[in-house]
C-alpha cells in the first residue's frame, strides 16, 4: 500500500521544484542504575566515540508475525526471545518492535488501550523483561513503537474524555462543535456527514478513508481522528497530554529499552483554526476528494515538543536514541527534525525521500546520487537513517523489482543501504526476499486499510505475512495450522535454513554485507565521494578514511550489461589495484582493476582499493 499517498504526492512535487559512544561516566552511570535490566548491548564501539546508533543496523519486526512461541497462530514475545541468536548472526544491533501494547488490535496494535503493559496475545511484562534481558546477552538492543498522534477509543483516557464535555479528560482530544449543515461551500465529505443539523467543521480526510471527524452523541460534538475513528487523536496543546504520554516513556526507559519509534509524529498537531485543506485533484481509493495535508502535518509546535522529549530521553545514560516516522516533503524539512544546527530533536528521523516514493519505484541512479549527497551536506552533519522496507509498503523487492531480476534487485537495493555512511534500518523478511504476498479475496483481508478501500486499496497485509523460517509446516512461524495471516506459497524455497545453507542467497548477502560494514574502516567512518557522476546507469561511489583504506561501491541500476571506468584519484584516494570484497556477479570476482569493469545486469560490486 501507499500509506501516505498525498504526503508521497507532495514529495514527489516539492522534489521537481526544488525538492560518544559510551563513556567511561555513562558506563558507570549504567552499572549503578537501580535496574535489573540496564541497556541491552550497550558496549558497541566505546573506541571510537561514537553512540552506538550511528552504525548501527536497526531491523524492525512486526511481533504478530515474526515467531509464534504459543501455537496460537500469532506472533509474540517469547518468540522473539527465541530468535535473539539468529539476530545476532545477522549482524543487528538493535530491533524495533512494532506495538506490543494492550490494543483492541483494530489497527493492529497502533490504536494502543493502555501504554504501561503488554497485550496478553504477545505475553507479560515479565517475558518483555526477559526479551531484553536476553537481547542484552546478544548485544541487540530494544526499541519500542511510541504512537502518541491517537491512542484507541478504549483506552481509559478516552472512555472518560468521551463521557462528557465536563470531565477533567474530555480536553485530551480533538473535539469540536461542528457547523451548521446548511453553511455555505460545504464539501461533499462534510455533506455525507450530518449529525443533529451538524457536519465536520472542514474537509479534512483520514489517512484510513472517510471524513476524519466521528460524532459522539453524549457530548454532541466531532472528534478528530487522522486514522480509523477507533484511533482519536490525542490533543497536544493540552500540556497534560504531553506529562502523560512522557511519563509512559519513562516507563519504558526504566525498564531498558533503548529508544523509540516515534509513530506518525509530524501528525501531532492540527491548524487551530481548522482551516480546509486545498484539494489537489482527483479522488483516493477511498473515493474521498484528495486533499493536501498543510494542516493536519508537520505544523511548527511539533518541534517544541520533540525538542522537550529529547531533554526528557537525555537524562537517561547509554545513549537512547529517538527514531522519527517522518514522511517529510524535502531534505530542508528532515533537517528541521534533527533541530538543525541545534541538533536537539531527533537522532534519528527516518529518511523516507530516498527508499519510500510511492508503489511504483524506479532505480533512479540520478536521484539516488542527489539524495545522498543532500543527506550529507544539508542536515548539519547530523546522521541519516535509510531504509527500503517496513510495515506499511509493498515490499521493496516488489516496489523496485522488475518481475525478472527481483532477487538481483534486493540485493542492490541492501548494498546501498549497508554502504553509505547512514544508519541502515530494516524489515524482518527483507534479508530473504520474501515478497509481498497480497490478500486476493476481501474475506481474507485483515487491514483495516484493505477493508476500507477494497478492491482499489487492498491494504498491507500482503507485506506483514509471518516469517519465512523453515520449508517444515507452517514455514517454521507456528504449530499452529490456521495462523493469522496465510504462510505465502513461497515459503518453501525462500526460508532461513534452507538461504543460510546457499553462499549465493539473499541471506548470506545481507550477511556478508553487514559483517563488512562492521569491520571495515572505510565503510564505517569514510567520507563518501560519489564517482563518475554523469553515469545515469551505474551508481557509483567510494568510502575513504584518512589513513588511506578506501571502499569502492557500484551498482548497475539497469537490465542492461553496462561499463564503467572509475577515476578515485578525485578522492583523495592513491590506488588503482582492488580486490572483490563482494558481489553477485561470477564476472567481477576477480576483477583487480576499475577500469573497463562490465557489470551483468542490476550487479552490486564492492571492492577495496589496493
Ligand atoms: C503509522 C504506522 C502504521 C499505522 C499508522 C497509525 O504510519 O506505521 O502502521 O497504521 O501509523 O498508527
Amino acid at each position: 500500500m501507499d500509506l501516505y499517498p498525498a504526503r508521497q504526492r507532495l514529495c514527489r512535487s516539492a522534489r521537481a521544484l526544488r525538492r560518544s559512544a559510551i563513556t567511561a561516566l555513562a558506563v558507570a552511570a549504567i552499572a549503578s542504575l537501580p535496574l535489573t535490566l540496564g541497556i541491552a548491548g550497550a558496549q558497541t564501539n566505546p573506541a571510537s566515540g561514537d553512540p552506538w546508533w550511528k552504525h548501527a543496523v536497526v531491523y524492525e519486526i512486526y511481533p504478530r508475525s515474526f515467531q509464534d512461541s504459543n501455537g496460537d497462530g500469532v506472533g509474540d514475545l517469547n518468540g522473539i526471545t527465541q530468535r535473539m541468536g539468529y539476530l545476532q548472526g545477522l549482524g543487528v544491533d538493535a530491533i524495533w518492535i512494532a506495538p506490543m501494547y494492550p490494543s483492541p488490535q483494530k489497527d493492529f496494535g497502533y490504536d494502543i488501550s493502555d501504554y504501561e503493559a503488554v497485550d496478553p496475545q504477545y505475553g507479560t511484562l515479565a517475558d518483555f523483561d526477559k526479551l531484553v534481558a536476553e537481547g542484552k546477552k546478544h548485544d541487540v538492543r530494544v526499541v519500542l513503537d511510541m504512537v502518541l498522534n491517537h491512542t484507541s477509543d478504549k483506552s481509559q483516557w478516552f472512555i472518560d474524555s468521551a463521557s462528557s464535555r465536563t470531565n477533567p479528560k474530555h480536553d485530551w482530544y480533538v473535539w469540536n462543535d461542528g457547523i451548521a449543515a446548511d453553511s455555505p461551500g460545504l464539501t461533499a465529505i462534510q455533506k455525507k456527514n450530518e449529525h443533529e443539523g451538524k457536519v465536520p467543521p472542514n474537509n479534512w480526510v483520514s489517512i484510513f478513508g472517510g471524513t476524519p471527524w466521528e460524532w459522539v452523541p453524549a457530548v454532541h460534538q466531532f472528534y478528530y481522528h487522522e486514522f480509523e475513528k477507533e484511533q482519536p487523536d490525542l490533543n497536544w496543546r493540552n500540556p497534560v497530554v504531553e506529562k502523560a504520554c512522557f511519563d509512559a516513556m519513562r516507563f519504558w526507559l526504566d525498564r531498558g529499552v533503548a529508544g523509540f519509534r516515534l509513530d506518525a509524529i509530524p501528525t501531532l498537531f492540527e491548524d487551530p483554526q481548522l482551516r480546509n485543506e486545498p484539494e489537489t485533484g482527483g479522488t483516493n481509493a477511498y473515493g474521498d476528494a484528495n486533499v493536501s495535508d498543510i494542516y493536519t502535518s508537520n505544523l511548527p509546535e511539533v518541534h517544541d515538543v520533540i525538542r522537550r522529549m529529547r531533554a526528557m530521553v537525555a537524562t537517561y545514560p547509554g545513549d537512547r536514541v529517538l527514531i522519527g516516522e517522518t514522511y517529510l516533503p524535502n531534505t530542508a524539512e528532515l533537517d528541521k527534525w534533527y533541530g538543525g544546527e541545534a541538533k536537539d530533536e531527533l537522532q534519528l528521523p527516518m529518511d523516507m525521500l530516498i527508499g519510500m516514493n510511492g508503489d511504483h519505484a524506479k532505480l533512479d541512479v540520478a536521484k539516488f546520487r542527489q539524495h545522498l549527497e543532500e543527506v550529507q551536506t544539508q542536515v548539519h552533519g547530523s546522521q541519516p537513517l535509510i531504509v527500503f522496507d517496513n510495515h506499511d509498503n509493498m515490499r521493496a523487492i516488489d516496489r523496485y523489482g522488475d518481475g525478472v531480476h527481483n532477487g538481483d534487485i534486493n540485493k542492490l537495493l541492501a548494498t546501498m543501504l549497508f554502504t553509505t555512511k547512514a544508519t541502515a534500518l530494516m524489515y524482518y523478511g527483507e534479508e530473504l526476499g520474501m515478497p509481498t504476498t497480497v490478500p486476493t479475496r476481501k474475506e481474507d483481508v485483515r487491514d483495516p486499510t484493505g477493508l476500507n478501500g477494497w478492491p482499489k486499496e487492498k491494504g498491507r497485509d500482503g507485506e506483514r505475512t509471518p516469517m519465512q523460517w523453515t520449508p517444515g509446516p507452517q514455514a517454521g512461524f507456528s504449530t499452529n495450522p490456521k495462523t493469522w495471516l496465510p504462510i505465502p506459497a513461497s515459503y518453501k524455497t525462500i526460508n532461513v535454513a534452507v538461504e543460510s545453507k546457499e553462499p549465493d542467497s539473499q541471506l548470506e548477502w545481507f550477511k556478508k554485507l553487514i559483517e563488512l560494514r562492521r569491520t571495515s574502516s572505510a565503510l564505517r567512518d569514510g567520507k563518501m565521494t560519489m564517482l563518475d557522476t554523469s553515469n545515469n546507469d551505474v551508481l557509483s561511489y567510494v568510502r575513504s578514511t584518512g589513513s588511506g583504506a578506501a571502499v569502492v561501491v557500484a551498482m548497475n541500476c539497469t537490465a542492461e550489461a553496462k561499463t564503467i571506468s572509475l577515476d578515485v584519484s578525485g578522492a583523495g584516494v592513491a590506488g588503482t589495484k582492488v580486490k572483490t570484497l563482494a558481489t553477485d556477479a561470477v564476472s567481477l570476482k576477480s576483477t583487480s582493476t576499475l577500469t573497463n569493469v562490465t557489470l551483468p545486469p542490476f550487479a552490486s560490486w564492492v571492492v577495496s582499493v589496493e
